[in-house]
């Protein structure tokens, strides 16, 4: 029987990332910091992560993976973007994931992720997972660029008297999820020394994979077409112009235009 996750759910925090991050020292590994609100809300390139009261998910999961080498430590955000697509599929909700680690409808954004990681020597000695998945909102403030939630993909997929999710049900279901591509890295890795069948994994839900579009190199501010056609050895994306000449990016280094 798989054990109910352990969540510690708080009305108010300033960011579950900082709960996760001072657990560190007595905490185990699998340990959920979960808000109904955010006073602080962090997201990536310093950017802040702001969502309405007790409508989303909001959490951070502390992981301490004591089998994962800290130069493979891109697999923590494979682990977890796997567990998000899967568990949206079960909902009804097609996804894809945009590297390094978003979750996208078609074109809209669903589902932001910020991971902290620590390390000891050669390992990774602690992952600190902070997810921003968007339920029941139906509104957002308008400068933010194509966000979208389950509730309103569900209705644009034709369910349109779907009632509010419950928060705590749907975490619990999440973070299992999750914890079964965690559970499966642990078991790959240990059976092969690699983890080739959750990259594949990874690949296939790759948002724009092998399709042309429109990027910026941000060290040139130059705008370029070319494909997504797969990740190099130290994770970066690896593009394909028109000329078949090919270039990899490490994250800020190239935006996408959507
Ligand atoms: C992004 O910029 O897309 C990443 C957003 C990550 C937001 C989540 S919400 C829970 C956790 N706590 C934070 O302060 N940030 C992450």
């Amino acid at each position: 029987m798989t054990q109910k996750p352990d969540i510690r759910w708080l009305k108010v925090t300033d960011s579950t990332n900082n709960r996760a991050l001072e657990g560190i020292p007595t905490e185990k590994d699998k340990t959920v910091w979960a808000a109904e609100f955010q006073t602080a809300g962090r997201g990536q390139r310093g950017n802040k992560w702001t969502s309405a009261e007790a409508q989303n998910l909001m959490f951070s999961i502390l992981l301490k993976p004591d089998f994962i080498l800290a130069k493979d430590q891109f697999i923590v955000s494979v682990i977890v973007t796997l567990g998000l697509e899967s568990y949206l599929k079960t909902k009804g909700v097609e996804t894809k994931i945009k590297w390094p680690n978003d979750i996208y409808a078609q074109d809209r954004k669903i589902c932001g992720i910020l991971i902290e990681h620590g390390i000891s020597g050669d390992m990774l000695s602690s992952s600190v997972c902070g997810i921003g998945l968007n339920i029941n909102q139906k509104e957002f403030p308008k400068d933010l660029p194509n966000p979208t939630s389950l509730i309103l993909e569900l209705e644009r997929n034709g369910k349109k008297d779907q009632p509010a999710f419950c928060l705590k049900d749907e975490l619990e279901e999440l973070v299992s999820e999750i914890y079964r591509f965690y559970d499966q890295a642990r078991e790959e890795y240990r059976q092969t020394g690699k983890y080739g069948t959750l990259y594949s994994l990874y690949l296939e839900k790759l948002y724009r994979k092998d399709e042309f579009h429109r990027y910026i190199e941000t060290a040139s501010n130059k705008e370029v077409e070319a494909r997504i056609i797969g990740l190099s050895d130290t994770a970066c994306i690896v593009l394909e112009y028109r000329d078949g000449s090919r270039k990899s990016f490490a994250f800020k280094e190239i935006s996408y235009i959507i």
